[in-house]
């Protein structure tokens, strides 16, 4: 694959040179990624159905991409999941895939337009990570998830750090507003020898 798209993508300076990388990529990403060995999607689409026992459950894919996460929550039985994501041209792509019931294209940095306690579960993965979502954004995922639903997401190594995501991550737990049930490290992209961490949290009840 080019890796100059990695360094368009993870270098990018604000969030319009960041979806003209998306916008480049968007048709290659799942072929890239599977060649470069991305295994975030499957590990942590597992953890999440370690814990939700319904089906049915509403669940948000925050970040969806081209729907990677979303196609194994769809082959694992989920049956209602939303999608999304900043870019218009991965939304398309996630579209393709169809499993989804509604895309949105909306900003994870910004107050969503989503109401208070209305997803069963959220899963963001490859999201939080340079240059794209920051721990600020974990706010509104809380407001929008269930009292005692699930967020489950990946933190690319080296963000987790520099961008301090367990001092975030604990003030959170501090509010009472929702626990940790798993953290992990996994491995992320096998071929760039890059892992992340893995946690998934409860809303508080
Ligand atoms: C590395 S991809 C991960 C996609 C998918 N979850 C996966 O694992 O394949 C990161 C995604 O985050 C989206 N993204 C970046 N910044 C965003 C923002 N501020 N709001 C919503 N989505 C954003 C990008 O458009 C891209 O689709």
């Amino acid at each position: 694959m080019d890796k100059a798209i990695f360094d368009k993508v993870y270098n990018a300076k604000d969030h319009d040179v960041l979806m003209d990388a998306y916008k480049d990529w968007a048709g290659q990403y799942d072929s890239d990624l599977e060649q470069e060995g991305y295994v975030a999607p499957a590990a942590t689409a597992a953890i999440l159905d370690a814990y939700v026992e319904d089906k049915d459950a509403y669940i948000l894919d925050a970040g969806c991409g081209t729907g990677q996460v979303g196609a194994l929550l769809a082959r694992a039985g989920y049956t209602t999941i939303d999608a999304l994501d900043y870019s218009e041209d991965m939304l398309a792509e996630a579209k393709k895939k169809n499993v989804y019931k509604k895309l949105t294209q909306a900003d994870l940095t910004k107050p969503l337009e989503i109401a208070d306690n209305t997803y069963d579960a959220i899963i963001c993965v490859g999201t939080f990570t340079y240059g794209h979502v920051g721990p600020d954004s974990f706010g509104e995922l809380i407001r929008i998830t269930k009292n005692g639903g699930y967020i489950c997401f990946t933190v690319r190594e080296g963000a987790y750090e520099d961008h301090d995501y367990r001092k975030h991550m604990l003030k959170l737990e501090g509010t009472g507003c929702w626990e940790l049930e798993e953290l992990r490290q996994t491995d992320y992209i096998r071929g760039e020898n890059v892992t992340c961490k893995v946690c998934l949290y409860r809303v508080a009840k």
